[in-house]
């Protein structure tokens, strides 16, 4: 089973080694520098500090491995958004599933949000997966610019009953 933690300053060598790989493919496209891991801790803490919280990053634990980061975003007062990458060799372990699991359950509890949305790469279906076993639909598709074109993302929502 993994836990969700807080940030730490000193997390940066370990979130550069998750950002690498094929974890990037379908995401960012580009490794992280250390100083870009720094500066991508201390804007996720100054986050968390904002009232009403708008964003929340945990480093995902499996053991006192930091495999991975999952980020909560509220975009409007009661939807939000999230997202998450793991260290390539701790995939197909079910870890980020149970990590989506677990976020989810603080959307709809702590953040006080009835709707979750989240979308990936059409050629990255491991996410979807993660997604459909934590529950998520998928809804259709939303357009991405990724920079040399534009790309139908592959879009999952999931609502609370009472939404
Ligand atoms: C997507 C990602 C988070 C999955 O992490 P993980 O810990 O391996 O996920 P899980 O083990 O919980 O589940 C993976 C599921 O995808 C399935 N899967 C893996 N590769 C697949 C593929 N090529 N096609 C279809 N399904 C695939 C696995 O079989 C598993 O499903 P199952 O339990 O039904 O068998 C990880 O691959 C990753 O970090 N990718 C890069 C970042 C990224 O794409 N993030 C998503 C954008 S928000």
């Amino acid at each position: 089973m993994v836990t969700l933690r807080a940030l730490a300053l000193d997390d940066a060598p370990a979130l550069t080694r998750i950002y690498s790989g094929t974890s990037i493919r379908h995401t960012t496209g580009k490794p992280l520098t250390l100083d870009q891991a720094h500066h991508k801790i201390r804007a996720a803490l100054v986050r968390a500090a904002e009232t009403p919280r708008a964003q929340w990053s945990w480093g995902i634990l499996q053991e006192d491995d930091l495999i991975g980061l999952i980020s909560l975003r509220r975009r409007t007062p009661v939807m939000g958004t999230i997202s998450y990458i793991l260290r390539e060799d701790s995939w197909g372990n079910g870890y980020a599933t149970q990590a989506a699991q677990q976020v989810v359950s603080v959307a709809f509890t702590t953040a006080g949000l009835n709707r979750l949305e989240a979308m990936h790469h059409p050629d990255n279906p491991a996410s979807g997966r993660v997604l459909i076993k934590a529950g998520f639909a998928r809804v259709g598709t939303a357009d991405r610019d990724t920079g040399v074109g534009t790309v139908p993302y592959e879009l999952y929502a999931l609502e609370t009953a009472d939404a």
